[in-house]
């Protein structure tokens, strides 16, 4: 039986994981109806991502004799001011997520239960990938500077192939 301290925990990062899937459909559709409809695909995709990252958790929990719950969740913000503004949310997200994912390694170490922190080693290099990401489209955002210009039209299209090439690494659709 998993350690009951650690399963809160794990159960705690399977909403955040779940709110962070629906955070980023939120803001795919604020692009997909905005004009940006790379950054749409580029977010739906992150969005399934994200949902999978939930359903690992599930899983493991279950695996463990846990057992996974789905907690109530709040309406992610529908508004944007900007892409700019997207990004710089997406970016500050997983700088939330990493922490927590470090928390619950932490709470794994101090309980003892180094198949948990085994078991979030995963999720730790995932999280180094997807800050590296976030962190080079906010570099481009910030070059381009705010307002529909070229440089925005690029970005979008630059967005799209990476969702597309994410698509075909993983077997999942971009829209
Ligand atoms: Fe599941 Fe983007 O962290």
């Amino acid at each position: 039986m998993i350690n009951k301290r650690v399963e809160a925990a794990v159960n705690e990062q399977i909403k955040r994981e779940e709110h962070s899937s629906r955070l980023y459909l939120a803001m795919a559709s604020w692009c997909e109806v905005s004009g940006f409809p790379g950054a749409a695909a580029f977010l739906y995709a992150q969005a399934d991502e994200e949902r999978m990252h939930m359903l690992k958790f599930v899983h493991y929990l279950n695996d463990r004799n846990g057992h996974a719950l789905m907690a109530a969740l709040d309406m992610p913000a529908p508004e944007y001011k900007s892409l700019h503004d997207v990004f710089e949310q997406v970016m500050k997200h997983e700088e939330y997520i990493t922490a927590s994912i470090n928390e619950l390694y932490g709470i794994s170490f101090e309980e003892k239960d180094f198949t948990t922190a085994n078991f979030l080693q995963w999720f730790i290099n995932e999280q180094i990938e997807e800050e590296s990401t976030m962190r080079g489209i906010l570099d481009k955002l910030n070059l381009a500077g705010e307002g529909k210009s070229g440089g925005l039209f690029h970005i979008d299209k630059d967005l799209a192939g990476m969702a597309a090439a994410r698509a075909t690494t993983t077997g999942t659709t971009a829209e």
